[in-house]
């Protein structure tokens, strides 16, 4: 679902974001979402903390694929390739450095705290006695707290909401209710959008409504291209966040020049490049100061390239914070 990055002027880019937004199925219980969102933003943000501006920073995080349906009924959908372990892991590092963490994330992808455990834990833990009732539950929250110790952090300090999208309709009227409740915040918010984010979708009007018939033969179908948010993002949501997005290719020759792209068109602060087969062991953060490539530590049987990834984002989240406060 790549797009080659588009080439719309900026009206046609505001009028196709306009349409995407008018013809999108209302979000379900959007005001709600709206309401959570802006409590966790309030509580967090009132609450001091050492250094960058002396209260808690804020980073939403974006994990897993959207999916785009073919028909409004929906059997059929078109996925994005991301099983959510860049975006739990990373999401579980900024915990553990005091950021709260808004997780929007794809139903059913890995979730923070949960990437250690075995894949059936309660079945694992959990057996059942003589006399039928079951065992086994302390042994399983020492599992939890074993494999993932920062766990009753997020829990206690309530640093953690979790939101949970399918479509690219739900992600985008999220990721915008997110960005303008966040605005408040200033350069203490960060946007880390680590989601597989469809580049082209079917409209909802044109959508078919009941399940596409096979006996009518081959399938014909147009598909409009997604705006990108980014810039919409970066000048009217959130304007002073500090921004990184993601940029996935399977061709590394391409790969550094397409994120070099990325960070000026949309005027990001770093673009993360990242290549499918190796984005595990290394990633390059694009800056416009120059390229950081960033490694997992071989020599540590559990390391992740997250940790040293998110250590550096820290810190020139901080220098950002500084300069923008000046
Ligand atoms: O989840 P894992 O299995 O651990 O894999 C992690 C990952 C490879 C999915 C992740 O590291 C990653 O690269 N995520 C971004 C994938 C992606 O959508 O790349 P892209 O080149 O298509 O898009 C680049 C950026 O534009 C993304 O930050 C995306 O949020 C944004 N975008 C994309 C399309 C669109 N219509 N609007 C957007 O704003």
């Amino acid at each position: 679902m790549e797009s080659g990055d588009g080439a719309l002027s900026a009206t046609s880019l505001d009028e196709s974001i306009t349409s995407f937004f008018t013809s999108a199925p209302p979000l379900k219980e959007s005001d709600n979402l709206r309401e959570r969102v802006m409590e966790f933003v309030e509580l967090n943000s009132t609450i001091a903390a050492a250094g960058d501006g002396g209260h808690r920073k804020v980073v939403c995080v974006t994990s897993g694929g959207t999916t785009v349906p073919l028909e409004q009924r929906c059997v059929r959908y078109i996925d994005n390739f991301s099983s959510g372990h860049r975006g739990a892991t990373s999401a579980e590092y900024f915990v553990k450095a005091g950021y709260a963490v808004v997780f929007l994330h794809r139903r059913g992808t890995i979730m923070p705290y949960t990437r250690s455990l075995p894949e059936d834990p309660l079945l694992e833990c959990l057996e059942l006695d003589g006399d039928s009732s079951i065992r086994g539950l302390i042994e399983f929250l020492s599992l939890i707290t074993h494999t993932s110790p920062h766990l009753p952090q997020a829990v206690a300090g309530n640093l953690l909401l979790k939101l949970p999208f399918t479509t690219i309709f739900e992600y985008l009227q999220m990721l915008q209710i997110i960005a303008k409740a966040m605005k408040p915040l200033g350069p203490l918010a960060m946007f880390y959008l680590a989601a597989a984010v469809s580049d082209f979708y079917v409209p909802w009007q044109t959508m078919a409504e009941h399940k596409i018939q096979s006996a009518s033969g081959p399938l014909d179908m147009r598909l409009v291209q997604v705006p990108k948010m980014l810039a919409i993002l970066r000048k009217e949501w959130a304007p002073l966040a500090f921004c990184i997005s993601f940029k996935l290719e399977t061709d590394s020759k391409i790969l550094l020049e397409k994120a070099d792209m990325a960070l000026r068109k949309y005027k990001m602060h770093m673009v993360i490049a990242n290549e499918l087969l190796t984005r595990k062991e290394e990633v390059t953060v694009v800056t416009v100061d120059g390229k950081i490539p960033v490694y997992r530590d071989k020599s540590q049987p559990d390391s992740d390239v997250e940790q040293p990834l998110t250590e550096l984002i820290r810190n020139k989240h901080s220098t950002y914070i500084k300069n923008t406060n000046r």
